[in-house]
C-alpha cells in the first residue's frame, strides 16, 4: 500500500459529468484526502449538496453521501480553493468552437484559458496544475506559459490526466478502471499523482508518459472507440440491403481475438458530449499540420454518423407509406445512452428534429431525462449558430411534442415506436397491453436493437430494425 501525505489538499474546477464523479471517487477511496470541486454554476454546485445529484449515474449516490461533509465539498468559491490546494484539477468543459477561426471544429479553450489565469491569480508556493479535461495536443504548452507569465511568484508542474470513464458505468470505471494515464515532465510531481490513484488501483495500471502522448492518447482513443461505432453502423446499412444480420455478423467478427465484441453494436448513431467534438477537434488538428489525408479519414466517422441518424429518420418515413405528418409517434428513450440523464448530441435529437420537420406528433418518454431538458435540446436542435428560435419553430415543438410519464403512455393510440435509447425498461414492456393501445398497422423501429422482435411479430406488430431484415406478423 503507498502512503500519500495525510495533509494532501486537491481541488477541482468544474463539477461536470467528470469532476462530480472523478473527485467524489478519489475522495472516497482517500479519506485523509480533503478533496474541493468548485463550480461557477450556483445551481450544479447546490445540486451536488443536494440529495438529487446532478448527474446521474448508477452507485454514484453512495459515493458522494460516504465522502461528502467528510473530506468532500462542493462549492463556488474557486479563489479559496485554489489557494488552497496542492494539486489543482481542471475539468471544465471544452466544446466544438461555434465561432470566429476553426468553428465548427476546433476546441473552444475558452474556459481552460479562464482556470489558468484564476489559478495564476490565487496561487502561492508550489501547485500541481491537471488537465482532466479532454484537450488538444500541445495544450500544456499554452496552459504552462500563461501560469508562468500571469504568477504572482508561486511555481507550477502541469500534468496531463486524461479521464476514460463513461457515462452510466462511471462509478464502476472509476473504480476498476483499465488504466490510469498521467503525461508529465516533472517525476516528482508525476509520482505525487501516482500516488494518489495508487490508493486503490493497481501500480501496473497506472501508465505514465510524456504530456504530449498523454494528451493525444485521450483524443485518439475516442476516436478509435467511435470509429468502431461508425464501422459497424456502415455495415449495417448493407445489412439491411443484402438480407444479412449486423447482430450475427458483429457476432461473427467480434469472436477474433484481434478484434474483440465490444462496441460493435450497430445503433441509430453514437451521440454523447465527446465523440463527435473529439473527433472534429482531431481533424482540426490534422489539417493545422498540413496532414489533410488523415484528417479526411477521421472526418469520416462522423460523415458516417451523421448519415447514420438520417437513414433512420428517412426509413420510418418511408416504411409509413411515406408520410408521417400528423401522425402520432412515441419516442422510447432521449438519453444518449441508457443509464445517464445525459442528451448532449443524443440520436434521439437528431431524429426527434427530422420527424417534426415531416410534422409527426412525439410523444417522448425517458426514465431519466426531464421535461425542459427535451424541449431545451429541440429548440436548440432548430435553432441557429448563435442560438436564436424563430417563432415557427418554436410553435413546431410547442404544437407537436409531448412528454409522457411511461412507455406505456406515450405509445398510447400512436401509430408506431421509435426506440432510440437501450434503457433496459423497454425489454420488458407489456408487449399485450402496448399492442392494444396502439393504431394499426402497429410499426416499430428499434434504434438499438434491444427489442425481442420474434415476440412483437407474435403480437402483431411490424418491427424494423437497424441492419436486419424487417419481420412483420402474416
Ligand atoms: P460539463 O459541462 O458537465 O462540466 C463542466 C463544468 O465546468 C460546468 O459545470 C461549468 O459550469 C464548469 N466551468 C466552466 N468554466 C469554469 C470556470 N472558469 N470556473 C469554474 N467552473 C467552470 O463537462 P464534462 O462532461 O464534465 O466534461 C469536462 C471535460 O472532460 C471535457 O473536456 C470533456 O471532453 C472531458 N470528458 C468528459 C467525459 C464525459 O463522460 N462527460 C469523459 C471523459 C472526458
Ligand atoms: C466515451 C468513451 O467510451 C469514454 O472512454 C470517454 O471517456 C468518454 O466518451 C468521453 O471522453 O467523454 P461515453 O460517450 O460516455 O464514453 O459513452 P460510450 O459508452 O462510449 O457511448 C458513446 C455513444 O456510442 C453512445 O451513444 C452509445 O449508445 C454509442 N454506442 C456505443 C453504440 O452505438 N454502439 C456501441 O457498440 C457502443
Amino acid at each position: 500500500m503507498n502512503t500519500t501525505p495525510s495533509s494532501l489538499k486537491i481541488c477541482c474546477i468544474g463539477a461536470g459529468y467528470v469532476g462530480g464523479p472523478t473527485m467524489a471517487m478519489i475522495a472516497k477511496q482517500c479519506p485523509d484526502i480533503d478533496v474541493h470541486v468548485v463550480d461557477l454554476n450556483q445551481t450544479r454546485v447546490d445540486q451536488w449538496n443536494s440529495s438529487d445529484l446532478p448527474v446521474y449515474e448508477p452507485g454514484l449516490d453512495e459515493v458522494v453521501q460516504e465522502a461528502r461533509g467528510r473530506n468532500l465539498r462542493f462549492s463556488t468559491n474557486v479563489d479559496q480553493a485554489i489557494s488552497e490546494a496542492d494539486i489543482i484539477f481542471i475539468a471544465v468543459n471544452t466544446p466544438t468552437k461555434y465561432f470566429g477561426i476553426g468553428a465548427g471544429r476546433a476546441a473552444n479553450l475558452e474556459f481552460i484559458e479562464k482556470c489558468a489565469r484564476k489559478i495564476a491569480e490565487c496561487s502561492q508556493g508550489h501547485k500541481i496544475v491537471v488537465e482532466k479535461s479532454t484537450l488538444p495536443v500541445r495544450t500544456a504548452e499554452a496552459v504552462k506559459r500563461i501560469l508562468n507569465s500571469a504568477a504572482k511568484g508561486a511555481t507550477f508542474d502541469v500534468l496531463s490526466n486524461p479521464e476514460f470513464l463513461a457515462e452510466g458505468t462511471a462509478v464502476q470505471d472509476l473504480l476498476h478502471p483499465d488504466r490510469v494515464l498521467i503525461g508529465g515532465e516533472s517525476k516528482e510531481a508525476v509520482e505525487r499523482l501516482v500516488q494518489v490513484y495508487a490508493r486503490w488501483i493497481p501500480r501496473e495500471r497506472i501508465l505514465t508518459t510524456n504530456l504530449w502522448s498523454s494528451e493525444l492518447s485521450k483524443l485518439t482513443a475516442n476516436a478509435f472507440l467511435a470509429q468502431r461505432v461508425s464501422s459497424i453502423n456502415a455495415i449495417s446499412a448493407l445489412c439491411e440491403a443484402t438480407g444479412a444480420d449486423v447482430d450475427e455478423v458483429a457476432r461473427a467478427i467480434g469472436t477474433d481475438s484481434r478484434i474483440g465484441p465490444k462496441f460493435l453494436k450497430a445503433s441509430v448513431g453514437f451521440g454523447g458530449s465527446c465523440f463527435q467534438k473529439d473527433i472534429l477537434n482531431l481533424v482540426y488538428l490534422c489539417e493545422h499540420f498540413g496532414l489533410r489525408e488523415v484528417a479526411q479519414y477521421w472526418e469520416q466517422v462522423v460523415v458516417m454518423n451523421d448519415y447514420q441518424k438520417r437513414r433512420f429518420s428517412e426509413r420510418i418515413v418511408r416504411t409509413m407509406f411515406n408520410t408521417v405528418s400528423d401522425k402520432k409517434i412515441a419516442i422510447w428513450g432521449f438519453a444518449f445512452k441508457k443509464d445517464t440523464n445525459d442528451t448532449r448530441e443524443s440520436a434521439a435529437i437528431h431524429v426527434c428534429r427530422d420527424l417534426l420537420e415531416e410534422r409527426a406528433r412525439l410523444v417522448i418518454y425517458d426514465p431519466r431525462v426531464p421535461e425542459s431538458q427535451i424541449r431545451s435540446e429541440l429548440e436548440m436542435a432548430f435553432a441557429d449558430l448563435v442560438g436564436g428560435l424563430s417563432d415557427k419553430h418554436k410553435k413546431l415543438i410547442d404544437a407537436n411534442v409531448t412528454v409522457a410519464t411511461d412507455a406505456y403512455a406515450a405509445a398510447k393510440d400512436a401509430h408506431a415506436i421509435a426506440v432510440l435509447t437501450e434503457w433496459d425498461e423497454f425489454k420488458t414492456v407489456d408487449a399485450t397491453r402496448v399492442f392494444e393501445g396502439m393504431r394499426r398497422p402497429a410499426f416499430v423501429f428499434d434504434g438499438r436493437n434491444i427489442l425481442d422482435r420474434e415476440n412483437l411479430v407474435k403480437h402483431g406488430f411490424e418491427v424494423h430494425s437497424i441492419g436486419r431484415p424487417s419481420l412483420a406478423h402474416i
